[in-house]
């Protein structure tokens, strides 16, 4: 740049990409410092990204549009919820359906048993099952089952799982290194403040694709153990599908209750992650896009244990409830959701996956980026670090400032994804030229970070 007065030559200032972000997104800014007036924390936490979260105007088939007018090609989909993008016309018009029917009528309108009977259809270990608010909820009804079963109060979780926001799970999902212990024998580390002493007590953390390890913790620790809970990790962590398979064999081994988190995991195919690993789990979890985009969640598993829940033939001692269960709009746009997602439907997405993931880093190696991505399905991340990810710990000696740097970057370009680069998702109404797009964008951008 020439400072025209003085004739003298000042250096050239590019902007950083924060600058550009903030320069194109005034109105986000405006709603965001507003919204500080008023809400604890803007923005719900899984939104925040650095300096503030776009406010989203509006979306439509794959696309969302900010309040800025700006249009983003949306590879996050409301936290891998939205498979068949946005405002599907079967869910709309199921939607607008229920809702001449009324919105929530106090008692069963028989749509719920229509998405259990979909849901057991689809799911082979699924006898039973129940609708919740939440992914939080399900795993919670599910470890009090498997707790009130077994007559035991510990559970085991993996280092580094996420299955929600109760206490005994958010132990050890994200622990500073420094106090996570021993690789083999990780400490119980709690993920906030206020959680109870109890649950850090009443939680054995295992590590992630280590046999060895978790068959030696499981067999010293299975006369108080009630369940382990595992979170497969779907497109966040490579679980390989042996490991999935000894997990389901050493709870069985030590009768223990195996709970399997498929609340992202569903997304890979009609009969869920499950099928794909070839095992059983004794109680599943599901939550995300079952409810076409609207709050739910949902447990189900073996009857003898889910009829516990039943008390229409006298009281069992169990219970679960809550005001908006099976709330018959979630459940009218679940079943929707569901009828289009047929084995083609999951075919095409999990097709595109495996291109984006493996052109992606084929496209790393060749500009010599020391990045990779992962991907089950649809489901993948992006990581800044060419080691190999097998647990929780490796995945925290991943360059985070390079990730937000290409976040940023991307918006620019126009694609919207996961602010951590993490758990990001195709939705079904994307196609090659599209997935084409984010790789060169993502190649652009990379050489300017
Ligand atoms: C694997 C897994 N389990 C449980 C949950 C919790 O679900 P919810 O946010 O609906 O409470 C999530 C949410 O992202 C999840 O990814």
């Amino acid at each position: 740049m020439r400072d025209q007065g003085k004739g003298i030559n000042m250096p050239e200032v590019t902007p950083s990409l924060e600058e550009i972000y903030q320069t194109r997104t005034p109105q986000s800014r405006e709603f965001f410092e507003r919204g500080a007036l008023f809400t604890s924390g803007p923005a719900k936490g899984a939104y925040f990204f650095h300096p503030y979260p776009l406010t989203m105007a509006k979306s439509e088939s794959c696309y969302l549009e900010d309040v800025d007018g700006r249009r983003y090609l949306d590879f996050a989909n409301h936290h891998t919820t939205q498979i068949l993008g946005h405002n599907h016309p079967s869910v709309i018009e199921a939607v607008q359906n229920q809702l001449q029917q009324g919105i929530a009528l106090g008692a069963p309108t028989g749509i719920e048993t229509k998405l259990a009977e979909e849901m057991c259809r689809r799911v082979s270990t699924l006898d039973r099952i129940r609708f919740v608010n939440s992914g939080t909820e399900a795993t919670l009804h599910s470890i009090r089952l498997a707790r009130g079963f077994s007559k035991k109060s510990k559970i085991a979780k993996f280092e580094g799982g996420y299955h929600g926001s109760h206490d005994v799970v958010e132990v050890s999902v994200a622990p500073p290194l420094n106090q996570a212990g021993p690789s083999k024998t990780p400490f119980s580390v709690p993920n906030a403040g206020g959680i109870s002493p109890n649950a850090i007590n009443e939680v054995l953390v295992l590590p992630y694709n280590d046999e060895e390890a978790v068959e030696k913790l499981i067999k010293e620790h299975c006369h108080e153990l009630s369940c382990v809970i595992f979170d497969p990790k779907a497109g966040l962590l490579p679980i390989r599908p042996e490991f999935a398979s000894f997990v389901r064999d050493i709870t069985r081994q030590n009768n223990l209750l195996l709970i399997f988190d498929e609340i992202v995991g569903f997304r890979v195919g009609t009969g869920g992650l499950q099928e794909k690993y070839g095992i059983d789990p004794d109680l599943t979890c599901f939550g995300k896009i079952i409810g076409g985009g609207f709050p739910v969640g949902a447990f189900g598993g073996r009857a003898d244990l889910m009829d516990l829940l039943d008390n229409s033939k006298g009281p069992t001692g169990f219970f679960q409830s809550g005001s908006f269960s099976a709330h018959p709009i979630t459940m009218a746009a679940g079943l929707a959701t569901l009828q289009q997602l047929t084995p083609e439907a999951f075919d095409h997405l999990n097709k595109l996956g495996d291109y984006l993931s493996s052109n992606l880093n084929k496209m790393f190696s060749e500009e010599n980026f020391p990045a990779q991505s992962v991907n089950l399905g649809s489901v993948f991340s992006i990581y800044f670090t060419d080691k190999k990810l097998r647990n929780y710990r490796d995945l925290t000696q991943t360059d985070k400032g390079l990730a937000n740097k290409l976040f940023l970057g991307l918006l620019e370009e126009g694609y919207f994804l996961s602010y951590t680069l993490t758990m990001c998702c195709l939705s079904l109404p994307m196609e090659i030229f599209q997935i084409d797009g984010l790789i060169k964008a993502i190649q652009k951008t990379i050489k300017k970070i």
